[in-house]
C-alpha cells in the first residue's frame, strides 16, 4: 500500500433515511466527518432511481457545509455536471462506461472549480482509464455492481486497486482511490493494503452502532 492520503470515510447518502436526508446529513457532520458521498442514478445506466441536482441544492440551504463527493451513475452525464456543480457539488465522478467524451467532460467539471473524478464497473480493466489518470483527482474503482446499497463486496476488485496505485507511484501522481460498495471496515482494511485511501460507506455507517469507534477505526487504516 502506498497512497499518499490519510484513510478517509465518504458516507454514502443513499443509504440514509430518504424521508429525512437533511437529518442522514447532519448525522455526518456531527460526528466530525467532511465528505458525503452522493450516488445520483437515471434508471438507465443503472436500474434505479436515487436523487438530484435539487437534493444537493436544498441541502445546501439547509446550510450543509459538507464535501459534495457526487458520483453520477448516468448514461449522459455530460449533460448533467453544469447543473450539479450550480447545485453545490464539489467533486463530479463520472463512469468510464458512460457514452460521453470523458476527457472533454473532465476538463468541464474542473472549469466549473470542481474536483473531477472518473469511475469503473467491476467488469471494466483498469486499462480502460490508464489515460485520464493525469486528469482526475479521484479514481472510484466499484466493488459492487452499482444501483443498489447493501451488496457483498467484491474482492476480485483488489487486483484492480494494486494495479492503479500502482500506476499512482510510478508516475508521481496524487489522485485519491475510492471504493465504493460492500465497505465495512474488514473489506476497507483489504482495500487500504491495496492502496485504497477513500472509503464510501453506506449501509456500515448509518448501520453502525458505535459511530464514534467506526470512524476512529476506518481512519486509522
Ligand atoms: C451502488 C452505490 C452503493 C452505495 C454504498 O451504486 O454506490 O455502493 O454507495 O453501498 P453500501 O450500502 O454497500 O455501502
Ligand atoms: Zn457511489
Amino acid at each position: 500500500m502506498s497512497s499518499p492520503h490519510a484513510a478517509l470515510l465518504a458516507p454514502s447518502l443513499l443509504a440514509g433515511d430518504h424521508a429525512n436526508l437533511g437529518a442522514s446529513a447532519h448525522t455526518v457532520a456531527d460526528h466530525g466527518l467532511n465528505w458525503l458521498h452522493l450516488d445520483l442514478m437515471d434508471g438507465h445506466f443503472v436500474p434505479n432511481l436515487s436523487f438530484g441536482p435539487e437534493t444537493l441544492a436544498a441541502l445546501r440551504r439547509a446550510g450543509s457545509k459538507l464535501f459534495f463527493d457526487t458520483h453520477l451513475m448516468l448514461s449522459a452525464p455530460q449533460h448533467y455536471v453544469d447543473a450539479f456543480a450550480k447545485a453545490g457539488a464539489n467533486l463530479i465522478s463520472i463512469h468510464i462506461e458512460a457514452a460521453c467524451d470523458h476527457l472533454a467532460t473532465l476538463r468541464r467539471i474542473r472549469e466549473l472549480g470542481c474536483q473531477a473524478g472518473i469511475v469503473l464497473n467491476p467488469g471494466t480493466p483498469a486499462t480502460a482509464i490508464a489515460g485520464l489518470l493525469d486528469q482526475v483527482d479521484l479514481v472510484l474503482v466499484m466493488t459492487v455492481q452499482p444501483g443498489f446499497g447493501g451488496q457483498p463486496f467484491r474482492r476480485d476488485m483488489l487486483p484492480k486497486l494494486q494495479q492503479i496505485d500502482t500506476w499512482r507511484r510510478e508516475r508521481a501522481l496524487s489522485f485519491r482511490l475510492e471504493v465504493d460498495g460492500g465497505i465495512d471496515l474488514a473489506t476497507a482494511a483489504e482495500c487500504r493494503t491495496a492502496g485504497a485511501d477513500t472509503f464510501v460507506a453506506g449501509t456500515s455507517f448509518f448501520r453502525a452502532g458505535d459511530k464514534p469507534a467506526f470512524i476512529r477505526t476506518l481512519h486509522g487504516l
